[in-house]
Formats: structure tokens, C-alpha cells, sequence
């Protein structure tokens, strides 16, 4: 009996709390209005310049829309592409049954070696003499932003240099990082070419130890790459300067379609004993958009910096995510790193690269036949996914609020989303646009 009396006494309290505790938060809540937070001071962020346009084509209704806006690469039916040779990489990889545990923090080895090979060759001394330290990470986003951070840490002060254009999310990944960022010249309005006396001026101009950001080929937005010979005489500069290059390698094989070719300028600074970091991606060139696969990796003139280098970005790494996703790594290894597999994804690139360039020649086609007038020649002398058209930002505004047709508001088109079928609709479009705006 005594001890059902204790338990009922110790039961009271113990029932009475809550009724009391609910009174109290229904008081607190009838004297706050329902939405309030704490975090009631925080703004809205404006949509991203890129990834907003994609989400304001999906709300229009119009059966003429056009998406221009992200460099995705789409079939003549303007749907998304996944590559055979991924296809086949994925079959053969159920096969294998393989394991989902953790990768190491620096990532799968084999897509590590594929892709330092990728960009400097299978036999390239660089690569035979432990001098990459290469770091498998998020795509090119993620790989910039731990080589951002790793200059944040280890080379205090040093200023970035970004092109004048560039892709939008190079100054928001230094900033981020507490880099801070400078601007040299690339574009030539007049020319729509490269301006090349002002881009060696500025970097001839530019603190000593800096790091400049260089698009390994297919300059986003431009679609202009500097020449051979062009690339050369930036190398000078990097030397005599004693600048750091920064390579973002987004696009390697759609430049001129050969993967070789478009790793021409890490190729030749390797060569050249210019020590380097840069950050690759297979979202455009493998399609593996979603994947989030890619890699940072400085390329060094001493193997034992490499290995100290290494082991700081995975320090770095393993505070942001940890490890890297493992299935676009396996992708990658099993197209790289295979020989009947990767000339199957030559042929594909080849197709990829074919049709842009295709749409290109019947988008310049439809302009001069429309306007012969004027001068179109740009739209064919550019390379890559892009086309960029001078056009405003009121141009821009016209092509998507009359025509439906998406693009970012620096006057970039991607014509990785344009069929032929669309080619005259978009020419049209263009001549309203900057005729009439
Ligand atoms: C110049 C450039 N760098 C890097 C990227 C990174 O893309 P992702 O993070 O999808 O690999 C892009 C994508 O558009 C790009 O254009």
C-alpha cells in the first residue's frame, strides 16, 4: 500500500507540469503574432543569375518557350542527353555489385588517376613523378571551392584576378571564401574577340604572388580562348610575374571537340614547369550534371609538396562534406579509365560538339539572311556551348518577356539547348530584340 501511496504523491507533480507548461505557451503564443521567428530579419536572397532562369522558364506556360539560359546540353527535341557510354558505365557497374561505404576523403582512386590523365596525358612526367596532389571533389563548383579556400588558408592576401566576363559564380566562390577578387580584361566589345594587350596589361599589372583565374578553354560567357601562341605569352607574364594560375577546366572537350586539344594550356604549363592548381568537372563533357563529380588538384614541382598539399585539402574537405559521392566517380573511372569505353565517349563528345556547332552555323545562316546588313560573324568565330551577343539587359528582358525565350541577362545564349528546328525562332527573335530595344 505505502508504496502506491509514494508513486500517487510522485505521480502529482509529474501530471500537473505539462498542463502548466501548455498554459504558459499558450499565453506566450496568443502575445506573438503566429509567423514570428527569430529569424523574421532575414531577407530573401535575389534569385541566382543562372539557376533563376531555369526556374522562371518552368512557370511559363507559352508553347514557344526556350530555355538558353544553363550551359546543359540538349537533344534536337530539346530534351536532356544522358550519354550511352554513362549508360553502359552504370549497367556494368550494378554487375559489379559494388558497395556503398564511405570513399576516402581525397576520393576513389581510380577516378582520381583518370582524371589527372585526362588533363595532362597518361605519360605526362608530372603525373609519373608524384607531383599532382588531386583531391576528387563536388564538380567544378565544389573543386573551386576548396581551392579557394585552400588560398584563403595558406597564401593569406593573395588577391584573385577573374576575366571581365566571367562565369557569375566565380566571384561569389572567392568572396565566399574570404579571397578577395579583382577583375582583368578579356573581352573586346568592339572585336568581340579577346582583348589581349589589356588582359597582359592588367596581369602585368597585378600584385606579385596573385592567382589568376584562367578558363582552361571555352571561356564562359565569351566563347573567345586565347591562341597558341597567345597562351604562351601568358605564361611569360605568370613567370615573370610570379603569378599563380588557377585553371577552371568546365568544359574540356567542347572547345574544339578533341579532350586532347582542350587541354592544351595546362598541358603546356605543366611543361613549362608553371606550378598550378585547377578545378575539373564532368558535368558538361560526361553529362553528369547531377553527379556532382570533379576534382581539385594543384599540379606541383616537388612530390613532397604534393603530398603536404594533399593532405591539407582533405583537412579542408572533411570539414565541409567529408567524403566525395562515389557513383559519378565510378562513371568516370569506368569511361576514363577503360580504352574501348573512352573512345565510345569521344564519339559522343564528337556528336555533342557537332550538333552545337551545327545549330551555330544555321543560327548565323537565318541571322544573315534576315539582316544581311550587319555584321553576325561572331556567332560562328565563338567556341564552346555559349554564344555571347552584346545584347542589354533591356534586349535580354525583350527576348524573355515577348519571345519566351530564357537567357542570362549578360547577353549569354547557350546554344547547348537550341535545335535546329528553333534556329529561325530565335533569330527572329534577336533582330526584334536589338532593333527594337
Ligand atoms: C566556367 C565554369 N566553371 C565551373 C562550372 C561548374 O559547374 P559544375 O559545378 O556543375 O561542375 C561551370 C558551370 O556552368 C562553368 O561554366
Amino acid at each position: 500500500m505505502a508504496s502506491v501511496g509514494v508513486a500517487a504523491t510522485l505521480a502529482e507533480p509529474q501530471r500537473a507540469a505539462p498542463v502548466r507548461a501548455v498554459g504558459a505557451a499558450r499565453r506566450l503564443a496568443a502575445a506573438r503574432p503566429p509567423a514570428a521567428s527569430r529569424l523574421d530579419g532575414v531577407e530573401m536572397a535575389p534569385p541566382d543569375p543562372i539557376l533563376g532562369v531555369s526556374e522562371a522558364f518552368k512557370r511559363d506556360t507559352s508553347a514557344d518557350k526556350l530555355n538558353l539560359g544553363v550551359g546543359a546540353y540538349r537533344t534536337e527535341e530539346l530534351q536532356p542527353y544522358v550519354l550511352k557510354v554513362v549508360r553502359k558505365a552504370e549497367e556494368r557497374m550494378l554487375a559489379a555489385n559494388e558497395n556503398k561505404e564511405y570513399l576516402p576523403i581525397e576520393g576513389l582512386a581510380s577516378f582520381r588517376k583518370a582524371t589527372v590523365e585526362l588533363l595532362l596525358g597518361a605519360d605526362s612526367p608530372t603525373i609519373k613523378e608524384g607531383r599532382v596532389a588531386c583531391l576528387q571533389s563536388l564538380s567544378g563548383t565544389g573543386s573551386l571551392r576548396i581551392g579557394a579556400a585552400f588560398i584563403a588558408k595558406f597564401m593569406p592576401g593573395a588577391v584573385a584576378f577573374i576575366s571581365r566576363p566571367t562565369w557569375g559564380n566565380h566571384k561569389n566562390i572567392f568572396a565566399d571564401t574570404g579571397v578577395e577578387w579583382r577583375e582583368y580584361s578579356y573581352f573586346d566589345p568592339e572585336t568581340i574577340g579577346l582583348d589581349f594587350e589589356g588582359m597582359i596589361a592588367d596581369l602585368e599589372a597585378a600584385p606579385e604572388g596573385s592567382v589568376v583565374v584562367l578558363h582552361g578553354c571555352a571561356h564562359n560567357p565569351t566563347g573567345v580562348d586565347p591562341t597558341k601562341e597567345q597562351w604562351a605569352k601568358i605564361a611569360d607574364v605568370i613567370i615573370a610575374k610570379n603569378l599563380v594560375p588557377f585553371f577552371d577546366v568546365a568544359y574540356q572537350g567542347f572547345a574544339t571537340g578533341s579532350l586532347e586539344e582542350d587541354a592544351f594550356a595546362p598541358r603546356y604549363f605543366a611543361e613549362r614547369s608553371i606550378e598550378f592548381a585547377v578545378a575539373q568537372s564532368y558535368s558538361k563533357n560526361l553529362g553528369l550534371y547531377a553527379e556532382r563529380v570533379g576534382a581539385i588538384s594543384w599540379v606541383l614541382n616537388d612530390a613532397g609538396a604534393a603530398d603536404r598539399v594533399l593532405s591539407q585539402m582533405k583537412r579542408i574537405a572533411r570539414a565541409v562534406y567529408s567524403n566525395p559521392p562515389v557513383h559519378g566517380a565510378r562513371i568516370v573511372s569506368e569511361v576514363v579509365g577503360n580504352e574501348e569505353m573512352f573512345e565510345e565517349w569521344k564519339g559522343e563528345m564528337d556528336m555533342m560538339a557537332g550538333r552545337i556547332k551545327a545549330v551555330r552555323q544555321e543560327l548565323y545562316d537565318a541571322l544573315v539572311k534576315l539582316e544581311p546588313n550587319k555584321d553576325w560573324s561572331f556567332v560562328t568565330k565563338q567556341i564552346g556551348m555559349f554564344s555571347f551577343t552584346g545584347m542589354s539587359p533591356a534586349q535580354c528582358d525583350n527576348m524573355t518577356n515577348k519571345h519566351h525565350i530564357y537567357m542570362t541577362r549578360d547577353g549569354r545564349l547557350s546554344l547547348a539547348g537550341l535545335s535546329s528546328s528553333k534556329c529561325q525562332y530565335l533569330a527572329e527573335a534577336m533582330i526584334d530584340s536589338i532593333d527594337n530595344h
